[in-house]
């Protein structure tokens, strides 16, 4: 066999070996890219928008509507209606929720340094209403609205027995923004109705219908268009 000969079936062999290497490795920035290809509807030929100056406005949608549960100094629980609120910080966990001093719950929260957050389902939205538009300093609002507080495991501060789930939080900080008051709390423990579970015990979303909340107004529904894990393997938050 002569050198060439030997130098084109060694080339054959590489390119073989690449081919076979390529096949199974789809990196999981080439699997986005083809998900584009098949579930983008943006025709880029069509109008393109200019976008509007507003200066400073809240534009954030969704918001999320949750009830806040404290005790007063004396003891008697109150709820208040928060949309300020989100999750802060993965370990240890910690949400934050931001309250202007006018508020009953303010002054609570600083007396006991525990809050629970109570997560709505839609058929739940009068509550979520009521207890954003009264205030405990007139009225306790688990007497007027027939909700039943419980008193939390693991913190000083009640839950609402009636909402599906609950957060028991533990305030570590907070932080004066300006004209509300940012409440960061510790997760100690997060409780959840059976029904919302599967066989596997992980939250059903199916079964779930959160209020979903933006501009003043209250929205429900969800339909599921992504399953993330099913594109890329571990998202970090
Ligand atoms: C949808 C919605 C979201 C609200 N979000 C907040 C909030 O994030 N922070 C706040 O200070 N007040 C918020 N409010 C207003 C309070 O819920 C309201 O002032 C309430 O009466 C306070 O109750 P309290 O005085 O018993 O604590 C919100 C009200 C509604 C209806």
């Amino acid at each position: 066999m002569n050198k060439s000969k030997i130098l084109n079936i060694i080339m054959a062999i590489i390119i073989l070996v690449l081919l076979l290497a390529g096949r199974d490795s789809v990196t999981p920035a080439a699997r986005i890219k083809s998900l584009f290809k098949k579930t983008t509807h943006v025709n880029t030929s069509e109008k393109v928008y200019t976008k509007r100056s507003l200066g400073e406005k809240n534009l954030v949608f969704p918001e999320p509507a949750m009830v806040i549960g404290s005790y007063d100094k004396d003891g008697v629980p109150n709820i208040m209606t928060a949309a300020w609120f989100g999750v802060a910080n993965s370990k240890p966990l910690k949400v934050s929720v931001s309250l202007r001093p006018a508020t009953y719950s303010y002054h609570c929260i600083m007396a006991n340094m525990a809050f629970t957050v109570n997560v709505p389902d839609a058929s739940l939205i009068s509550y979520v209403t009521f207890a954003g538009k009264y205030s405990g300093k007139d009225m306790n609002k688990f007497e007027e609205t027939g909700l039943t507080p419980v008193k939390s495991e693991y913190v000083n501060a009640p839950y609402i027995k009636e909402f599906p789930i609950v957060l028991e939080c533990k305030v570590t900080e907070y932080h004066d923004l300006g004209s509300h008051r940012q409440f960061i709390g510790q997760v100690i423990d997060a409780k959840i109705d059976d029904r919302l579970l599967n066989e596997d015990g992980e939250v059903d979303m199916d079964l779930f219908n959160p209020i979903i909340y933006g501009q003043g107004k209250y929205y429900s529904g969800l339909d599921l268009i992504q399953n993330i894990n099913e594109i890329v393997p571990k998202v970090k938050n």
